[in-house]
């Protein structure tokens, strides 16, 4: 098997086994083999007999984990975004029947080829941006028919070659199908039986909710996430987004992987959270759209709640599809230090998807990594909107640039 190696002057391993809070190693290399590290060390020290590409004054560091999407949607809510821009606010156009429910009428319109193709290309997109992994929700299907199709379409927009690898995610509650009339056998519903097929079809690792005002109370979250545990899927849950329902006490009491939002959390929530070593994902780029006070992260951080950052790309409250923006975002708004935001975007970011194989550069962990073209991880933060993304590499495959089609273009690629 054919060996590669990357050597710049910062590797940003996040490897806690080294040292220092990012564990970055001047003038190092990484070597590939098969799609997972086969080195990270200086450079002197990299195997002999492997070729190393130069990239001198620049910064490699793990491919970015963007652990809370919903980026598999259709259509435009340009027309809300403007009343919203006038001072209509965002849970008021909610309950007249717009926001959620005006993604779900597009999502539902749309073939499933049509929702895979606009997917993939998006993925494609995010992964230009750094992004490696992707977790992506359903939640714009509602009826059950159509969660299937939007979980589909997910599988089919996965398995395109050139997009990041993608962690779904069944969001069993996201708001009601308009062809509700009895909201608890809904829910007893998506616990007996949308859940349990989900999982039988492999199409979902994990269950999210929406728990908050208008949305979702925690007891019938708790329905649901119950559901999911016995069929052995992960649970993650919006939480406290624009009020404290007792979320992060039912993330706690659920062992969720990560309770995320987070506007509006009590002490007791965030003690329950550390308690239960459930994470916190910040999306500052919703808060940002939604001008909302930032979420209490110095109690969290104070409280040893690990911190994760994400895009929570979706048309409504995050219209971006940016993980570097939110990164940017993380540490002028919400007061994290660049160490926090790429760690909660890597290696942070990847355990609270299960994962840990990935989102740290070290030997035998899978060959997923950024060149940025920029000469220090602090730089990462500040370029505000400009991906500065040199090349990245997926499982050991090039993903940004895109490989041309053979005859398209006869400039070489390395
Ligand atoms: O994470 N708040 C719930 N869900 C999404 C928004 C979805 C939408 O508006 O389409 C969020 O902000
Ligand atoms: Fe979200």
């Amino acid at each position: 098997m054919r060996a590669r190696g990357f050597a710049a002057a910062r590797v940003v391993t996040c490897d806690p086994a080294r040292d220092g809070a990012l564990g970055v190693v001047k003038d190092a290399a990484v070597v590939e083999r098969g799609g997972l590290i086969a080195f990270v060390g200086a450079r002197a020290d990299a195997p002999s007999d492997v070729p190393l590409r130069d990239f001198g004054e620049r910064v490699i560091t793990p491919g970015l984990v963007d652990s809370h999407t919903h980026a598999c949607w259709v259509g435009s809510r340009h027309a809300e975004y403007e009343l919203r821009m006038q001072g209509a606010d965002y849970e008021g156009i909610a309950r007249a029947g717009g926001g959620i429910a005006s993604t779900h009428a597009a999502v539902a319109a749309a073939s499933l080829e049509r929702l895979a193709t606009s997917l993939a290309e998006r993925l494609k997109r995010m992964g230009a941006a750094g992004v490696t992994t992707i977790e992506v929700k359903s939640g714009y299907g509602l009826e059950p028919a159509y969660e299937h199709k939007q979980l589909e379409a997910i599988a089919d927009a996965a398995r395109r070659p050139g997009v990041p690898d993608v962690v779904p995610t069944l969001l069993a509650l996201h708001a009601l199908p308009a062809s509700c009339r009895d909201r608890a056998a809904y829910i007893a519903f998506v616990a007996a039986e949308l859940v349990p097929d989900v999982a039988r079809a492999g199409r979902a690792r994990f269950v999210d909710a929406y728990v908050d005002r208008g949305a979702f109370t925690a007891d019938e979250a708790r329905v649901v996430a119950s559901a999911a545990r016995r069929v052995g899927l992960g649970v993650r849950l919006h939480v406290g987004q624009f009020a404290d329902v007792g979320g992060a006490e039912l993330a706690a009491s659920l062992e969720a992987l990560s309770a995320d939002h987070l506007e509006h959390v009590s002490a007791d929530g965030i003690a329950a959270l550390a308690r239960a070593g459930v994470a916190a994902t910040l999306l500052p780029v919703a808060g940002f759209t939604l001008a909302q006070l930032p979420p209490p992260v110095a109690a969290l951080r104070a409280a040893g709640v690990r911190l994760v950052v994400a895009s929570d790309a979706n048309p409504g409250t995050a219209p971006t599809e940016s993980l570097p923006l939110a990164l940017c975002m993380s540490v002028r708004d919400y007061g994290l230090s660049i160490e926090e935001a790429i760690l909660g975007s890597t290696r942070h970011a990847a355990a609270a998807l299960g994962l840990v194989d990935r989102g740290v550069l070290r030997q035998g962990a899978r060959a997923d990594l950024v060149v940025w073209d920029l000469p220090h991880e602090a730089a990462i933060v500040q370029p505000w909107g400009v991906p500065k993304t040199l090349e990245v590499i997926a499982r050991g495959k090039r993903i940004y640039p895109a490989r041309r089609a053979k005859g398209t273009d006869s400039s070489s690629v390395s």
